[in-house]
């Protein structure tokens, strides 16, 4: 069958933008004020991105509680959550501009929870701690426990003053690369009126977020499908660290609804069957509130252990009832409300079904701390291209993130990507011409899906992909268990090649938009599994059972993975970076982390 022909709408911007959640806008906001055209291509209207549904807070050691936290405690927990993988430049840019960065939102608007005082309501969170581990810090910044909501519809109005241009509803499908490397702008389909749409840009910058959709049971949007990453390794690029996948403890059991680490951080906790509390085994300390790996992996072994509650023995309790009530309506609201409605459940009378969730991504597009995206072990700029948010890997959150250093990490690199463009672009420069061809592999692709008439469903194939990853990449591993699961999903691929998609429109065709999407997951999918195959190690969120202890001497090294056009995959190691910007704070050697 021949190829349709697609007109080509084209644009000349300064800067694209590629996705609207808060690292988006951040970028987008930076970047229009300080006079660059700036355009934002977003798959979905920017106040609904995932974002919108981040709860418990964004950190920084503002200290308004008078406790004497600093950044550089900060600094200490956010490394040691990473078990060692975090780059220690890049963690000390984040926590330093956590405190000016979070004083900029309440600027903006943001309408932070207050103290009596007036200041910024905060509260404790997972791993967060004073003086290295000398009681816990409050560090978390709250608005109820709505804080990416108020964050998003802040910089979305933020942008809104400015001349940033929004294509809503656009669904970008390719990068365009030129033969040096260079990337020069990007393809787009218009889901509202079927148009095709071709980008030039001096920078491109990803802010696309993770692909938590790639699990069975996860707290992200139907929405969370990588579609940058997808695009980053189809332009030939690797993407670093994948095989660290971040369960959440406390998932609702069933629908998978995230309840705030926060609920613990106002003095919920957890139970097995036998009423115990079980954290203070694992950890003596921090108890409820170590670090989201180390609860999320206690869970999992009192499950299966036999000490899992309800009719399966196959979840865990999270009360919240004895909390006073005008706490949980003032200060978790939001959690009250989900609790209700998916597990039908009063938190000031009953506790919550949870389980551990996919959650969060902490690898991605390997970048520096200026947003640039940057390849192999030599680190070389790829021209062109920016990554931030969960889309890049920076990598600030190394083997496992503590909770609210992602709504930081949106803001600190969102705002270091524009500070970037602003220095290194003129407004209004002359582009040179795009390559010949630009996009016309990409529409071959997207018609080839368009007219795809094997015999399988997009949902069938999906569903596939999630329960393999769920059960074959989760949160223990074994080489065997990987191995297997790899082989499933090169069955996936099989059936992939016999997809079919029923709807040949190109308006709101939402048929081949999951046929996308699931393309774009598949790829990811097939990183993620391969990577946590390849890393012989237990560190962080990578729990072997074949090799249960952290391996400094051969695996303190991030991984980097790419996707040869046949399906191949290759691996380059990069040494994580044991040195930090200025002298304001000193290497955190490594050494065994307890809570
Ligand atoms: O538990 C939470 O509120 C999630 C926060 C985060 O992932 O940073």
């Amino acid at each position: 069958m021949s190829q349709t022909t697609y007109q080509i709408i084209d644009h000349e911007y300064d800067v694209v933008v590629l996705g609207a959640g808060g690292a988006g806008l951040r970028a987008t906001l930076g970047m229009s004020s300080s006079g660059l055209k700036t355009a934002c291509v977003t798959k979905v209207f920017p106040t609904r991105s995932h974002t919108v549904a981040a709860q418990g807070g964004v950190s920084a050691a503002l200290d308004n509680m008078n406790e004497g936290d600093d950044w550089r405690f900060h600094f200490y927990d956010t490394i040691k959550g990473s078990d060692w993988l975090g780059d220690q430049d890049a963690i000390e840019y984040m926590c330093k501009n956590a405190i000016p960065a979070v004083v900029e939102l309440e600027h903006f608007g943001v309408p932070f929870s207050r103290t009596a005082e007036g200041r910024i309501y905060q509260r404790p969170f997972g791993g967060h701690t004073l003086n290295q581990g000398q009681g816990m810090a409050h560090r978390a910044c709250a608005a109820a426990d709505r804080t990416g909501h108020a964050i998003l519809h802040t910089l979305y109005q933020q942008c809104l003053k400015h001349d940033a241009e929004f294509f809503i509803e656009y669904f970008a499908l390719d990068l365009i690369m030129d033969e040096s490397g260079k990337c020069r702008g990007l393809m787009a389909w218009n889901l509202a009126d079927g148009t095709i749409h071709r980008f030039t840009a001096h920078t491109v910058v990803l802010a696309t977020g993770g692909y938590g959709r790639a699990y069975f049971s996860c707290t992200s949007a139907h929405t969370c499908t990588g579609d940058g990453n997808a695009m980053a390794l189809r332009a030939g690029l690797p993407l670093q660290d994948m095989e660290f996948i971040q369960f959440h403890p406390t998932g609702i059991y069933g629908s998978g609804c995230l309840i705030t680490e926060g609920a613990r951080g106002e003095g919920g906790y957890l139970t097995n069957s036998e009423g115990e509390r079980f954290m203070e085994r694992y950890a003596p300390n921090a108890k409820d509130l170590a670090s989201r790996d180390v609860v999320s992996r206690a869970m999992t072994i009192e499950i299966m252990e036999g000490r899992g509650v309800g009719e399966k023995n196959d979840h865990i309790l999270l009360h919240l009832e004895h909390l006073d009530a005008s706490i949980l309506h003032q200060r978790l609201p939001g959690i009250s409300e989900t609790a209700k409605i998916f597990a039908g459940v009063d938190v000031t009378k009953d506790p919550i079904p949870v389980l551990p969730t996919v959650h969060y991504n902490m690898g991605g597009i390997p970048t520096n701390i200026h947003g640039q995206v940057v390849r192999g072990a030599a680190e070389t700029i790829v021209p062109g291209l920016m990554a931030i948010g969960e889309a890049a890997c920076v990598s600030v959150h190394g083997a496992n993130r503590l909770g609210t250093n992602s709504l930081l990490d949106l803001i600190v690199f969102g705002r270091a990507a524009a500070l970037h463009a602003k220095e290194t672009i003129q407004p209004n420069m002359k582009h040179e011409p795009l390559p010949k061809d630009a996009g016309q592999e990409t529409l071959a692709w997207f018609d080839r899906l368009r007219h795809a008439n094997g015999t399988t469903k997009t949902g069938e194939i999906r569903l596939k992909l999630q329960e393999t990853m769920q059960r074959h990449c989760a949160v223990f591993r074994t080489g065997a268990l990987l191995r297997e699961g790899i082989n499933l999903v090169q069955d996936i691929e099989r059936m992939m090649a016999d997809l079919q998609v029923n709807d040949r429109s190109l308006i709101w065709n939402t048929d081949l938009v999951e046929a996308i999407e699931l393309k774009n997951l598949y790829q990811q999918a097939v990183i993620t599994i391969n990577s946590a195959h390849y890393r012989t190690e237990s560190r962080g969120a990578h729990a072997r059972d074949d090799y249960p202890e952290r391996d400094d001497a051969n695996w303190m090294v991030h991984t980097q993975c790419t996707l040869t056009t046949k399906g191949d995959i290759s691996f380059e190691n990069r040494p994580v970076h044991l040195y930090t910007l200025t002298d304001d704070v000193a290497v955190v050697p490594a050494k065994k982390r307890t809570y």
